[in-house]
């Protein structure tokens, strides 16, 4: 889906990106991640031609985004930002609908799409009249992702979204993307500083340093596999078994029949050893959104992860 092949960036003649290399596969969730300063936001920009490159070639869908009209390519290219960037004295139905009004849509077709864009990010229908300022940070949030999925665009770019969030605020927000993710199948680039968060919800995690790659692999195999030890420490060192075990689904270390206290089938093994510490126990019967009994997890069975 976005290809960069030997790009670089400098600004006042001091290289921000180098030779950087980039495979995005359509309908992957590429995380981002680096220091402050590494260069994350200006290759986000590059995608979508807020910032030309100097040198090498990006590609979107297999074109060359230099011969792309930047109106048309960043209708294509949805794209949120910390702060998200609404218009201040635009309702939030309206800054919903901006893209569609630019490509003209009748009314009925942008309400209709206001409205499901609304019931897909859990907005209130009534929050279609307040303006940006009368928004908490997470609603405001939720509203620059409706805003950048209005006209359905093939890609979503996504500079730090939940960085100035609250953390109950923010593990709700990832937890919504998940589910646009899983259900739209949409390719989504998003940068971050968090690595907890690139664990989560990535499937290609991209570590920068100056400009430059560190690694490019799955979340699973960053954990287990880390380049060198700048990256060890990005991805943290006594806790690295906890992050590989909240990669993994308690569905995946079932073993039969029911054995020790409930927990629900749609957690993680880390919150499974979490609960299994907090009530004494090596334990867990695992029971579908039903009651219905699928198993039981053991401690043993965990540690094997
Ligand atoms: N328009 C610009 N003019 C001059 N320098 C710039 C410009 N945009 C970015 N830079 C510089 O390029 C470097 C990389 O910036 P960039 O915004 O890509 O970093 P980042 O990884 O997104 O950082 P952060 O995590 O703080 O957002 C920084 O040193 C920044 O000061
Ligand atoms: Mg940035």
């Amino acid at each position: 889906m976005i290809d960069f092949d030997g790009v670089a960036k400098a600004f006042d003649g001091r290289a921000v990106v180098q030779d950087f290399n980039l495979h995005v596969a359509d309908g992957a969730f590429c995380a981002l991640i680096g220091a402050s300063g590494s260069g994350k936001s200006t290759i986000l920009r590059m995608m979508n031609r807020l910032i030309e490159p100097d040198a090498g070639r990006i590609r979107f869908a297999g074109q060359d985004v230099a011969d792309l009209d930047p109106t048309l390519l960043r209708r294509r290219m949805g794209y949120v930002i910390q702060s998200a960037g609404l218009f201040p004295h635009w309702s939030v139905a309206r800054n919903i609908a901006a893209v569609p009004a630019l490509l003209g849509w009748d009314r009925a077709r942008t309400q209709a799409r206001v409205a499901e864009l609304m019931t897909l990010l859990r907005l209130d229908p009534a929050l279609g009249r307040a303006r940006p300022h009368e928004l908490s940070g997470g609603q405001a949030q939720r509203v620059g992702v409706a805003r950048a999925l209005a006209a359905d665009p093939d890609v979503l770019l996504m500079d730090e979204p939940f960085g100035a969030l609250d953390p109950i605020t923010r593990a709700a927000l990832q937890a919504e993307l998940a589910r646009i993710h899983r259900e739209t199948r949409k390719t989504i680039v998003f940068v971050t500083h968090d690595m907890d968060e690139a664990l989560q919800l990535a499937t290609q995690v991209v570590v920068l340093e100056d400009g430059r790659v560190l690694q490019d692999t799955s979340p699973a195999d960053l954990l287990a596999h880390p380049a060198n030890a700048g990256v060890g420490a990005f991805v943290g060192r006594l806790d690295r078994g906890l992050k590989l075990l909240s990669l993994l689904a308690i569905t995946e270390r079932l073993e039969p029949g029911a054995d020790g206290p409930e927990v629900p089938d749609d957690i993680d093994c880390r919150s499974a050893l979490s609960r299994m510490i907090e009530l004494s126990v090596d334990r867990l019967t695992v029971v579908d959104v039903t009651g219905q009994v699928r198993g039981h997890v053991a401690l043993a069975g965990l540690m094997r992860s």
